[in-house]
C-alpha cells in the first residue's frame, strides 16, 4: 500500500497513529539538526519532521531531497508545538521513521505554490506542473463538480446523454471548420463539429425527446480570453416544447448549479429583448450587475449650433454616479479609453452636476445651464454625478458607449465576481445583413424558427423577422444560446433560399436534415451552454483558460505538445495531399 492517508487528511485526532503518506516535496527547511518538509498531494500539505536526535541517517537522506521529488514516508503523527491555523493539517506533523524515494525530479522551471513566478507561456509548456498548483487544481475540481451537478439535474428530469460523431461534414455556415482528410476517400474531408446541432435535431426526429451531451466543439475562429478553438458545450434539445418550456428548464439548471456549487440563490431571471438590450446597454449581452442604462438625448441636444450632435444619428449618454469630482486628467483618461481602436469612438462630451447644484460641460460654448439641467434630469442624475455623452452612427455609438459603461463598472467596482446576475435576451432578429457579401446571414443559425406571426415578412422585409431564439447571459458574458427550430421542410428550404443557397446547394449540404423532416419531425427546440465559460464565471473569472486542463494559447497552439506541427511526407502521400511549395 503506497499510503494510508492523503496529505490533506491528518489532524489532531490522528495524534499517536502510525501512517504512510506519498506525495511531492514542496518545500524543505533545515534548522540545525532538524529538517521540515512540506509534503504535497492533491488533497493538501502535511509537514514532515526529521530530527538528528531521532535518526541521523534519515535526516541525511531528507537533506538530499529536492523540490518536487516524489517520496513515500511512514511515521507517527505528533501534535505540533507551533501550530499553523491556515491549513487543515496545521496542528500536526509527521515524525518520519521511514523514507522511500519514489522518483527524483529536475528543478521545476517555476515555483509550484499558490503564487508562482512562472509566466503564462512557461506555465502552458509545463502544464502538468501548473496543475500541481492549488489555484489551477481548484479550477479543475470545480469543473468536475459542475459537470456532475449538470448531469444530476438533467438526468433527474429525464434527459438522456447521447454521443454524436466528431467526424462530420463541413458546412459553410457559422465559423470556419477544422477539417480532417479521409485516407479512404481520396480528396474528401470530414469536418469536426462546431456543435452537434443537426445531430441533436435528428435525435428528436428519432424520438429521443430530451437529449443532452457535455461535448467538445471545434471552431477555427480568432481566439480571446473567453474563446478556445476546442471548447465544451452542455448541449441540449427537447421535443414538444415551446420557448417557455426551454427557458424554465434551463433557468432551473442555472439555479441548481449556482445553489449547489456557489451556495447562491437567484431570483427569477429577468428577460429583455435584443432591441432593449442594445438600446439600454449597447450590447446583446449586458452586464446587469449594475445599472447605468443609456439615455438618448437627440431631442435635448439637437437644437443648438453644435454640429457633432446635430449631424449624429444618435446622441446618447450614461450617468456615472458620483464622478463629478473627476479631474481634467481623469476625464482625459476616459476619453483616451473610448478613442482606443477596440472601442472606436471619436470623442466624449462630459457634463458635471456639481455638488453645489451648478453644472458644467465640455460644450458650454453651445449649451446653457437650462440645456445641461435638462440632460442631467433625463439621465436621472443628482448633484455629484457625471454625465458622459457620445454621438454618431447608432450601432457604432451604442457599442462604444457600451464599452465605456463596462469600463466604468470596473472603475467603480460594480462588477463583483461573486455576484451573479443572469439575464435572458430574447427576440433576436432572425437575419443579419452583411454589406460586404451583400447577403443575409442567420444571426443564430439557419435552423432557428422565426416567430410564426413574422413568417409573412420573410418575403417582404426579411430583416425585420424576429427569431424564436434566446441567449442566456451571465455577468456580461454569453453563457448559452438556443432556439425553437424549424421542423417543416418547406420553411427550412425557404430559409436556405433567403441565406443564398440554391436548391441544389441546400440539398447537397443539408438534404439529410430536410429528408428527416419528411418522416414525422416533432416540434423541437434547445439550447447549448458554453461549459468552460459557465465554470469560469462560477469560479469568479472571465478567462476560461485555467478551467481547461490543457488549453491552447492565443495563436491556437498547444505549447506543451507543440501542436499543430508538420506531418511526414508519407502521411501526406497516403492522404493524397500536397503542400504548396
Ligand atoms: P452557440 O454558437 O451560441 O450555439 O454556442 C453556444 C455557447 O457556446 C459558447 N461558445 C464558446 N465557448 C468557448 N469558446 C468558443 N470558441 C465558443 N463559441 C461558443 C458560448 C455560447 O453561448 N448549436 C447552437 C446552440 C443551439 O442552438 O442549441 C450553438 O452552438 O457560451
Amino acid at each position: 500500500m503506497y499510503r494510508t492517508h492523503t496529505c490533506g487528511e491528518l489532524n489532531i485526532n490522528h495524534v499517536g497513529q502510525s501512517v504512510t503518506l506519498a506525495g511531492w516535496v514542496q518545500r524543505s527547511r533545515a534548522f540545525g539538526g532538524m529538517i521540515f518538509i512540506d509534503l504535497r498531494d492533491r488533497y493538501g500539505l502535511t509537514q514532515l519532521a526529521f530530527n538528528e536526535g531521532w535518526d541521523k541517517s534519515l535526516l541525511e537522506e531528507a537533506s538530499r531531497l529536492g523540490r518536487e521529488y516524489v517520496i513515500q514516508v511512514t511515521g507517527e503523527v505528533l501534535e505540533r508545538s507551533s501550530k499553523n491555523n491556515k491549513i487543515p493539517t496545521g496542528e500536526i506533523e509527521l515524525k518520519v521513521t521511514a523514507l522511500r524515494l519514489l522518483n527524483a525530479a529536475k528543478t521545476p522551471p517555476f515555483t509550484i505554490e499558490e503564487e508562482t513566478d512562472g509566466g503564462e507561456e512557461l506555465r502552458m509548456k509545463y502544464r502538468y506542473l501548473d496543475i500541481r498548483r492549488q489555484p489551477v487544481l481548484d479550477k479543475l475540481l470545480l469543473r468536475n463538480k459542475v459537470n456532475l451537478a449538470v448531469r444530476q439535474y438533467l438526468n433527474a428530469i429525464g434527459f438522456v446523454d447521447v454521443e454524436t460523431p466528431f467526424l462530420i461534414k463541413s458546412t459553410p455556415e457559422g465559423a470556419r471548420d477544422f477539417v480532417v482528410p479521409s485516407r479512404m476517400n481520396e480528396g474528401q474531408f470530414y469536418a469536426l463539429p462546431q456543435s452537434p446541432q443537426t445531430f441533436k435535431q435528428l435525435l428528436m426526429v428519432g424520438g429521443i425527446d430530451k437529449y443532452y451531451q457535455i461535448v467538445k466543439c471545434f471552431r477555427d475562429e480568432d481566439l480571446r480570453a473567453d474563446r478556445q478553438p476546442e471548447f465544451t458545450q452542455i448541449d441540449c434539445e427537447m421535443s414538444f416544447v415551446e420557448r417557455e418550456d426551454i427557458l424554465q428548464t434551463f433557468e432551473g439548471l442555472l439555479r441548481h448549479l449556482l445553489k449547489e456549487i456557489a451556495g447562491v440563490s437567484i431570483p427569477p431571471i429577468p428577460r429583455i429583448s435584443y432591441e432593449e438590450a442594445t438600446r439600454l446597454y449597447g450590447s446583446d449581452k449586458p452586464d446587469i450587475r449594475f445599472g447605468m442604462p443609456f439615455v438618448e438625448l437627440n431631442q435635448k441636444t439637437q437644437h443648438k449650433d453644435f454640429k457633432v450632435f446635430n449631424e449624429a444619428e444618435l446622441v446618447v449618454g450614461i450617468n456615472a454616479n458620483g464622478l463629478a469630482g473627476y479631474t481634467r486628467k481623469q476625464i482625459d483618461a476616459l476619453i483616451d479609453f473610448v478613442k482606443r481602436p477596440q472601442v472606436g469612438a471619436t470623442g466624449l462630451v462630459w457634463c458635471k452636476y456639481n455638488e453645489d447644484g451648478s453644472t458644467k460641460s465640455s460644450v458650454d460654448k453651445f449649451y446653457d445651464e437650462a440645456d445641461r439641467k435638462a440632460w442631467l434630469e433625463a439621465a436621472q442624475a443628482v448633484p455629484g454625478d457625471l454625465l458622459l455623452i457620445m454621438a454618431g452612427p447608432k450601432d457604432k455609438t451604442r457599442k462604444a458607449l457600451g464599452e465605456l459603461r463596462l469600463h466604468l463598472g470596473d472603475v467603480l467596482n460594480l462588477r463583483q465576481p461573486d455576484v451573479f446576475a443572469p439575464l435572458w435576451v430574447l427576440d433576436f432578429p432572425l437575419l443579419e445583413w452583411d454589406e460586404e457579401t451583400q447577403r443575409y446571414y442567420a444571426m443564430h443559425h439557419p435552423f432557428t424558427s422565426p416567430y410564426p406571426e413574422d413568417i409573412p415578412l420573410l418575403d417582404s422585409a426579411p430583416g425585420e423577422v424576429r427569431a424564436n431564439a434566446y441567449d442566456l447571459v451571465l455577468n456580461g458574458s454569453e453563457i448559452g444560446g438556443g432556439s425553437i427550430r424549424i421542423h417543416d421542410k418547406s420553411l427550412q428550404q425557404k430559409m436556405f433560399a433567403i441565406l443564398g443557397f440554391s436548391t441544389e446547394e441546400a440539398k447537397e449540404q443539408f438534404g439529410f436534415l430536410m429528408d428527416a423532416f419528411e418522416y414525422g419531425a416533432p416540434p423541437h427546440g434547445g439550447i447549448a451552454f458554453g461549459f468552460d465559460r459557465l465554470v469560469a464565471l462560477i469560479g469568479g473569472k472571465e478567462s476560461i483558460r485555467d478551467f481547461i486542463a490543457f488549453p491552447k494559447n492565443n495563436a491556437g497552439r498547444d505549447l506543451m505538445i507543440d501542436a499543430p506541427s508538420a506531418v511526414r511526407q508519407e502521411q501526406l502521400d497516403e492522404l493524397m495531399l500536397s503542400l504548396k511549395a
